[in-house]
């Protein structure tokens, strides 16, 4: 009877040990996991920004020069926006406005939105999104051409109104089927150039610089 009782707990514990090991390899692999994903969407920024701010008009540490702003009031998402600054010479440049919509078809979509010292944009660029094969996933420079269709427009050009998909009485087109994962990339993109348009002074403080 007591050998039985032994057996039975030796089992309990032996169970617990093997679930509190399956625990914690679960964890080490999330962690893992999400690390990678941050590797490879800092890598992708990267290739991005090459892409959008041509690399001789500056000279500034832009991955460095950058800073944080919370305001999910305006940008209407709980994360934070990167801004990271071009300067050529301490002089302003262009900024590169990392945000995220949060009204994609399948949850937020994060962009890379580039815009000059004068307020018109460089080119606007999809980083991470789960939007629908086949449907919502034209954003992406590697499916179409459509988010190049934001390069040199500015809050004046169109006009506020011409800032939405066609489908809203916009300039931008929508996709076949697929309406919303485009609004949600125009309304964005406005949205950082609103921002921009309204603390551009701030948005290349110097003294605001984020130390490394
Ligand atoms: C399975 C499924 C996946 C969809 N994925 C997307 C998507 O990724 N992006 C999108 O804009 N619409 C997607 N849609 C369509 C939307 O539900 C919606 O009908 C559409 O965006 C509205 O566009 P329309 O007004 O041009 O029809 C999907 C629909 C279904 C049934």
């Amino acid at each position: 009877m007591m050998k039985k009782g032994l057996s039975v707990i030796r089992s309990s514990l032996l169970l617990g040990i093997i679930a509190l090991m399956g625990t914690a390899l679960l964890a080490g692999v999330n962690a893992l996991t999400h690390e990678r994903i941050i590797e490879q969407e800092k890598m992708r920024v990267l290739q991005q920004l090459n892409e959008i701010v041509p690399v001789d008009s500056f000279n500034n540490d832009l991955l460095a020069d950058r800073i944080e702003i919370q305001d999910e009031a305006f940008f209407r998402h709980p994360a934070p926006v990167t801004v990271y600054r071009a300067r050529m010479d301490g002089k302003a440049v262009a900024i590169m406005m990392m945000l995220t919509a949060a009204d994609g078809y399948n949850g937020d979509i994060r962009l890379l939105a580039g815009i000059d010292v004068h307020g018109t944009v460089l080119g606007v660029r999809v980083i991470a999104h789960k939007e629908t094969p086949g449907l919502g996933d034209p954003i992406e420079l590697e499916r179409s051409d459509w988010i190049l269709s934001f390069t040199e427009k500015s809050l004046n050009n169109p006009q506020l109104d011409g800032w939405n998909v066609k489908r809203d009485g916009g300039q931008f087109d929508q996709f076949t089927g697929a309406t919303i994962t485009p609004r949600a990339v125009v309304r964005a993109t406005r949205r950082a150039l609103q921002y921009f348009d309204a603390n551009t002074q701030a948005l290349f403080d110097t003294a605001s610089i984020k130390a490394e």
